[in-house]
């Protein structure tokens, strides 16, 4: 059987980008590992066990991540809730690539992954990106692939898994 149809995406940074229109009641705030790192680890497992995605467990996902050559603390983009629970992140790599981006369930359809994306793209923007990129697997059962589509995200490649 085929394996999965994933996309490569990228989206320019060259013209001015939107600022971010954060929900009501939702807060960005900078990652601190040594605060967040378990629950933002939390949310993206809470966050792909539909599929869309994969994350190593705890032991395994934070030193990879902490190690990796591609890693800024600054390109963890948080979002919070009322409560200061942890409800979105986008975690970039420092070539302007968006590694994990998830947000709570309860919390979807408001806005709140476009915001943090925004959020993203301004930072990268701000240190020189001429663009972003992701992967997306074409059936991820969030909606993923049209969010990106709405957000000026276009096809540059495409591979099957496995
Ligand atoms: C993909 C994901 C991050 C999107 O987060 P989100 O916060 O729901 O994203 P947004 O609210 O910005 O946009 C989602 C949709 O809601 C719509 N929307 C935004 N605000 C809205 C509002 N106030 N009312 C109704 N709909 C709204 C958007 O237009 C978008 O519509 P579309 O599906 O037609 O494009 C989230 O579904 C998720 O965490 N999925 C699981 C993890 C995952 O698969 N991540 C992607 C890996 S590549």
């Amino acid at each position: 059987m085929a394996g999965r149809l994933v996309l490569r995406l990228r989206r320019s940074l060259v013209a001015p980008v939107p600022e971010p229109d954060w929900p009501r009641g939702i807060r960005p705030v900078a990652f601190v590992p040594e605060l967040h790192a378990q629950n933002v680890h939390g949310l993206l497992r809470r966050a792909y066990t539909q599929g869309g995605g994969y994350v190593e467990p705890f032991a395994i996902w934070s030193p990879s991540l902490r190690d990796d050559s591609e890693y800024d603390p600054a390109l963890v983009f948080l979002a919070t809730d009322e409560r200061d629970e942890i409800v979105g992140v986008a975690q970039c790599w420092t070539s302007a690539f968006v590694k994990d981006l998830a947000v709570a369930p309860a919390w979807r359809r408001k806005g709140l992954g476009a915001a943090l994306l925004h959020e993203a793209f301004r930072v990268l923007r701000e240190r020189g990106a001429s663009s972003i990129t992701l992967k997306v697997e074409a059936d991820n059962p969030s909606g993923a692939l049209r969010l990106y589509r709405s957000l000026g995200f276009e096809e540059v490649e495409s591979y099957r898994l496995g």
